[in-house]
């Protein structure tokens, strides 16, 4: 078994940390935020992840798992340094390194014999050699270490999972028996290890993502078309993802992704792409769309209602995804800023991100549950598919409501059970209304 230190006890490192010592690895977490580490020390965990409180008690309890802010007891011991800090995007997109900076100069001052950097936070192509670069500075030659990249592909809400049971696992290095040695780590997976180089191992990461992003981006153009054509997205999808060559994940339409990835990513990707000579098109317009979804909510409720002003709207789900609490980059953020600007009285529910909304928009109004929510409303959005939310008795909420109306974000509903509760329903790409053929006939004739 192997010493092992992660530095950075955000998503990535927590859930690698404590699933490698969940593997019988000796684990120490690092992080320079001193009050992260003493909560994770009286047992805190910072984030809502399921499975994860578990796995990080068990762990602390078999004396496998310990957490410090201190990089002279974490480095020295360990075999494997893995570098999991946060890359947020700078003003231009681009991802800033200088936490990745900062903790390479701090692991060089403390690298005590052969030990194999890995870096697992999503960096832009080049950070490998920049942190092998970083070391040789502070150090010279006078230590043994390798750099290898490991991006991690683990999603919010299934993160343990995922770690535990990767797709695939990508490994880059210089230095192919460094990257050996890393594999070793996951010896008892039974999923496909890509050994390649630095750079590439870097640019699978950042090409997954925007590939993601991609897809759900086409999607929900597709589903601004079902609405003027008379079709319906779900179907579409359905009917496309049984292709193999196509697949069936990331093709629900809805409100557009969210995320503190994919916007990152695809931001860091376009400025890689824009900097050194390319023309990251297609990331541009993927990016467009996604923001459009966004703004279509708006001009949805505004048409349905007559206005804004005045109107409550309730809000069921804020976190950007479900089982997760994070409200980074979320959909309904955005959304409900929006409203709040046109004079909308918005009122949220969301069963475990609520307090980090609050933290994002001053003075959100809250209720504890959906009914809460909705008591007045004159609209609700759905913009985050919690399953509780398919427990919704629609009946009793529309009686407390001012006006039946529901605007579904994620296609959620059925349409005809709600309103045969009596309410009006609209959901995202369900062309219901489409454009009269004798429209059809007049614009194609004109084009
Ligand atoms: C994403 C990737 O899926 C992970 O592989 C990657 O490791 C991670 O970023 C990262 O770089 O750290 P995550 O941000 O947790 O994971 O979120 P996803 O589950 O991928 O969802 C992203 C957004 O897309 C969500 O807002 C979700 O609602 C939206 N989405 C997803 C759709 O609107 N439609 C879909 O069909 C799928």
């Amino acid at each position: 078994m192997s010493q092992i230190c992660i530095v950075g006890t955000g998503y990535v490192g927590l859930v690698a940390g404590s699933c490698f010592a969940d593997l019988g690895n000796d684990v120490v977490c690092l992080d320079i935020d001193k009050s992260k580490i003493d909560g994770l020390n009286a047992g805190e965990i910072p984030i809502f992840e399921p499975g994860l409180e578990d796995l990080v008690r068990r762990n602390r309890h078999a004396g496998r798992l310990v957490f410090t802010s201190s990089y002279q007891r974490a480095i020295p011991p360990a075999d494997f340094v893995f570098i999991a800090v946060d890359t947020a995007s700078g003003p231009g997109g681009e991802a800033s390194l200088s936490s990745v900076e900062a903790a390479a100069k701090r692991i060089a001052a403390n690298l005590d014999g052969r030990t194999i950097i890995v870096d697992k936070s999503t960096v832009p192509v080049g950070t490998g050699d920049l942190v092998s670069s970083i070391i040789r500075q502070h150090r010279g030659d006078d230590v043994d270490f390798h750099i290898v990249s490991n991006p991690e592909f683990l999603s919010e809400g299934s993160a343990v999972a995922d770690f535990l049971q990767p797709d695939r696992i990508v490994l880059g290095s210089e230095n192919p028996s460094a990257a050996r040695d890393v594999a070793s780590l996951y010896r008892s997976f039974t999923s496909p290890i890509i050994i390649t180089d630095l750079r590439t191992a870097e640019m699978i990461k950042y090409a997954s993502n925007a590939f993601l992003a991609t897809r759900v981006s086409f999607i929900n153009e597709i589903a601004s078309m079902c609405e003027r054509l008379g079709a319906d997205v779900t179907e579409v999808s359905r009917g496309m993802g049984l292709d193999k060559r196509i697949g069936e994940g990331y093709l629900s339409a809805g409100v557009g992704w969210g995320g503190s990835c994919f916007r990152k990513d695809v931001l860091a990707l376009e400025h890689m792409a824009a900097v050194n000579g390319c023309h990251p098109q297609l990331l541009r317009a993927v990016m467009e769309i996604n923001r459009d979804m966004r703004r279509s909510v708006i001009r949805k409720l505004r048409e349905q209602l007559g206005g804004l002003r005045g109107f409550r709207v309730a809000v069921l789900g804020v976190s950007f995804k479900p089982n997760t609490d994070d409200v980074r980059d979320a959909p309904a953020i955005e959304i409900i800023r929006l409203l709040l600007g046109e004079g909308a009285d918005v009122v949220a529910y969301d069963p475990v991100a609520l307090p980090n909304a609050a933290n994002e928009v001053k003075g959100l109004k809250t209720a504890t549950d959906p009914y809460g929510a909705v008591e007045g409303a004159d609209a609700v959005f759905i913009a985050t598919e919690w399953n509780e939310f398919n427990e919704i008795d629609w009946e009793r909420a529309g009686a407390a409501m001012r006006r039946k109306f529901i605007l579904d974000g994620r296609n959620l509903y059925n349409h005809e059970e709600l309103e045969s509760c009596g309410f009006e329903y609209i959901g995202v790409g369900q062309g219901r209304n489409p454009s009269p053929i004798s429209e059809f006939a007049a614009v194609n004739a004109a084009s």
